[in-house]
């Protein structure tokens, strides 16, 4: 492997198929769905431009030419916003696609997150590379990736994002048991194994993976190797998995909050938060949420 410092790519998985959103996803991708204003894939993006990762690859599937749209220039649009003056729009949507060089892969069948990561093989080649899942959306400063990034350049090797989550939520994450004999500062720990979905009475912890990994190009060769799981899906866990018998792989405890708008209420909580932390609308919203009768039920 080369040892360059830079992560110069972050790959974002955006082929599945939304059912947890439907009706909404039925003709829309769920990575469009909005929060305040801003489409969810769109502030991964910021954050691997903010992290100092310009390159961008989507891996995309049917119906999901509206992220290509958001992320294209739009002429059209630009001019006539330009003709009327609106400068301040104008530059907001300059800069959802100035700064950033986008490439796409199509993964054909939605088989699994594996399966998308080992479909940027061609386009990501030898080096290492990011992967962004855009349903956790992270509030951090620095960004959640540029934190990565510094432990990756520490200890060279993939370098998994990881949250402790409540024990009803260990089955729905990748969860990892750490080795932590060897000091490897704050928030990071080494790898000893990892578990993709278990059982809460067979998980080895409840730090679970969250949507931010930093990979190096050994997991494409890893994950060819590895076998579908019970529903046919190609893991990218069980491929890491068979990585760590190769080397050694670290987690991370991102310093930040992450919202999980991959569901429901996940996804209501990231609006009211992230319209609290805008200055046009906080005051407002903060009034109406103050004076909601919160004891509504579903029946009055
Ligand atoms: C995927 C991964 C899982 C990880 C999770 C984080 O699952 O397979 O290991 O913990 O993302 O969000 P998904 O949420 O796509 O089912």
């Amino acid at each position: 492997m080369r040892m360059t410092a830079t992560i110069r790519r972050a790959v974002f998985p955006a082929a599945g198929l939304g059912t947890r959103f439907l009706p909404a996803t039925k003709a829309q991708p769920k990575e469009m769905l909005v929060l305040v204003d801003k489409p969810v894939i769109q502030y991964g993006v910021e954050e691997a431009v903010q992290s100092g990762v310009p390159n961008i690859v989507i891996v995309t599937g049917r119906g999901k030419n509206a992220i290509e749209d958001h992320f294209d220039v739009a002429v059209e649009l630009e001019s006539f916003l330009q003709q009327r003056g609106k400068d301040a729009l104008l530059e907001q949507i300059r800069k959802i696609t100035e700064p950033i060089n986008v490439a796409y892969v199509r993964q054909g069948e939605p088989l699994g997150l594996g399966h998308a990561v080992l479909a940027t093989r061609n386009l990501i080649g030898d080096e290492p590379f990011a992967v962004i899942l855009g349903d956790d959306v992270i509030d951090a400063s620095p960004p959640a990736l540029r934190q990565m990034i510094e432990v990756y350049e520490r200890v060279r090797g993939p370098v998994l994002a990881v949250e402790r989550v409540a024990a009803e939520e260990v089955s729905s994450y990748g969860i990892v048991a750490t080795d932590d004999r060897e000091d490897l500062g704050r928030r990071v720990h080494r790898v000893k194994d990892l578990v993709e979905k278990p059982p809460l009475d067979r998980a080895p912890s409840n730090l679970a993976i969250i949507g931010r990994y930093i990979l190096t190009p050994d997991i494409f060769g890893a994950l060819e190797a590895t076998a579908r799981d019970r529903t046919g899906e190609i893991q990218l866990t069980d491929g890491l998995r068979r990585l760590l018998r190769e080397r050694p792989i670290y987690v991370y405890e991102i310093d930040g909050v992450r919202h999980d708008t991959g569901n429901k209420l996940g996804f209501l909580k990231a609006i009211v938060y992230f319209a609290l932390r805008r200055p046009d609308l906080a005051e407002p919203f903060r009034r109406y949420l103050e004076s909601l009768d919160l004891k509504i039920g579903v029946n009055t």
